[in-house]
């Protein structure tokens, strides 16, 4: 993915902490921008897996869930109709649409090395390190027969060490993100695969 520094590293407005945009219209905006079905179901998986995370790890509430699942559930909503200002659009959309700022920077922060903005909340530095991971353990599971059924984290770990396999994915930025966050690659893969297989 090319670069898009978003030259910026605050988003939002704290007077809409709080600010939760329901559910049915953060679809909504995915049918209404996001033609590409797959790229959809891949924000659903995000999202999915930020929700279960926030969740069972992190332990929030569910208001607090509900800013985790809709961050992955937009993070990418603008890239297939502006590959050229790919998350300056939907961050603007939604301060725009006054949405709370945790979850318009997390979105901000789900690619550092791309937008130049550092992950610095728990949710922001997890969307970064779920992003990457979950499509790469998507495109895994596609290959084989029984899709979901039966993949083991250990043969993900092989994939990601064959670079010629889904090389579109930056193993630098799987990398980068793990050395951000206190828990392992092992455990990380075993919960995305856990909780997207189902998501469809
Ligand atoms: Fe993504």
């Amino acid at each position: 993915m090319a670069t898009h520094l978003l030259g910026r590293s605050v988003f939002g407005d704290s007077k809409n902490a709080g600010n939760i945009m329901p559910l049915e219209e953060a679809h909504k905006l995915l049918n209404d921008w996001v033609p590409n079905e797959r790229l959809r179901l891949h924000m659903k998986q995000v999202a999915a897996v930020m929700k279960a995370w926030a969740l069972e790890k992190e332990k929030v509430d569910e208001q607090t869930a509900l800013k985790w699942e809709l961050a992955g559930l937009l993070h990418d909503a603008d890239w297939e109709k502006y590959p050229d200002d790919h998350c300056r659009i939907i961050i603007e959309e939604l301060e725009q649409r006054n949405i709370d700022p945790e979850i318009i920077q997390c979105i901000a922060s789900h690619g550092p090395g791309y937008f130049g903005v550092d992950p610095v909340s728990k949710m922001d530095k997890m969307i970064y390190a779920i992003d990457e991971l979950s499509g790469f353990i998507h495109a895994a599971a596609l290959i084989r027969p029984t899709r979901y059924e039966g993949l083991e984290v250990k043969s993900v770990l092989k994939r990601l060490k064959a670079p010629s396999f889904a090389a579109q994915v930056n193993r630098d930025d799987i990398s980068d993100a793990l050395s951000r966050i206190e828990f392992s690659l092992e455990e990380l893969i075993q919960f995305i695969i856990e909780h997207q297989r189902g998501i469809s």
